[in-house]
């Protein structure tokens, strides 16, 4: 293989989607959507509420089953994997509503993440060292170190994001699919979130964020696919979607 240099590199696909369906009923959630998302890079998916980023979030990581079409993973046909196949396959993800453990401590949520053997091993602390190193690591890196004795259920909203966050980055997953991280948070947290997810780009983890805060998204992402009713009607640069009129149409109604 030949070295690219950045200005001729072309950005290879991590994501891909062809045609993927998936309704309630009569709802076409996600309606025959293809979509492109690139290695290395901050992807965002945007769209308007109930366009289907969440539906289309399930249908790729596993979680719900599409009616039809399918979802590449570098390459690989994922389509109707089990979600620990495809986590295990590198996809690490989170969800729009948190779920942490509410009465394990934080350092806990953090171990769980892991995958331990067994819960015995678990409650008995076999877990090694430099687990639990890395798990208050982590804790630091998302700015909840200091709470790692109390129960997940005692934190604010936007700290148990931020657990959510740093216990989907304890299986160091090369992809990572965050639903809404920004939701509910306050923007210092925000803020936060932000340099972090630089941060982890910098060092090669490639993510995928579905938000509805088109700020940040804007910011942070080299890639942006933007949604209305189940299917793609804009893909670029955030200079290019900003201006494109059918997502001033899609958001703004003009
Ligand atoms: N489990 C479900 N049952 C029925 N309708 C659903 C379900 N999940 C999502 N929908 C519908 O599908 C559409 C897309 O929802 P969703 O994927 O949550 O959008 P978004 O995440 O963009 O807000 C909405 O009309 C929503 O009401
Ligand atoms: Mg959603």
């Amino acid at each position: 293989m030949t070295e690219q240099t950045p200005t001729t590199a072309v950005a290879t696909s991590i994501l891909t989607t062809d045609r993927l369906t998936k309704s309630f009923g009569g709802v076409h959630a996600v309606n025959e959507a293809s979509v492109t998302f690139l290695d290395g890079k901050i992807n965002g998916l945007i769209g308007p509420n109930g366009s289907g980023k969440t539906t289309f979030f399930n249908c790729v990581t596993g979680m719900i089953k599409p009616d039809s079409g399918s979802v590449q993973l570098r390459g690989r046909d994922i389509t109707r994997w089990a979600p620990h196949k495809i986590a295990r396959a590198g996809l690490g993800r989170s969800f729009q509503l948190c779920r942490t453990f509410p009465r394990m401590t934080v350092l806990e949520n953090m171990l769980v993440a892991v995958q331990p053997h067994t819960l015995g091993d678990y409650l008995g602390g076999s877990h090694a060292p430099s687990t639990v190193e890395r798990a208050r690591a982590m804790l630091a890196r998302v700015g909840i170190d200091h709470l790692e004795n109390a129960e997940a259920r005692d934190l604010s909203y936007g700290q148990q994001k931020l657990l959510e966050l740093g216990s989907t980055l304890m299986s160091d997953p090369p992809f990572v699919m965050l639903d809404e991280p920004a939701g509910g948070v306050n923007p210092s947290l925000i803020e936060r979130i932000a340099v972090l997810i630089r941060e982890l780009n910098d060092e090669g983890t490639t993510f995928l964020i579905v938000e509805h805060n088109m700020d940040l998204i804007m910011k942070l992402c080299d890639h942006i696919v933007v949604f209305d009713r189940g299917a793609p009607i804009a893909t670029g640069t955030a200079d290019v979607i900003q201006s494109d009129p059918r997502v001033l149409e899609a958001y703004l109604g003009v």
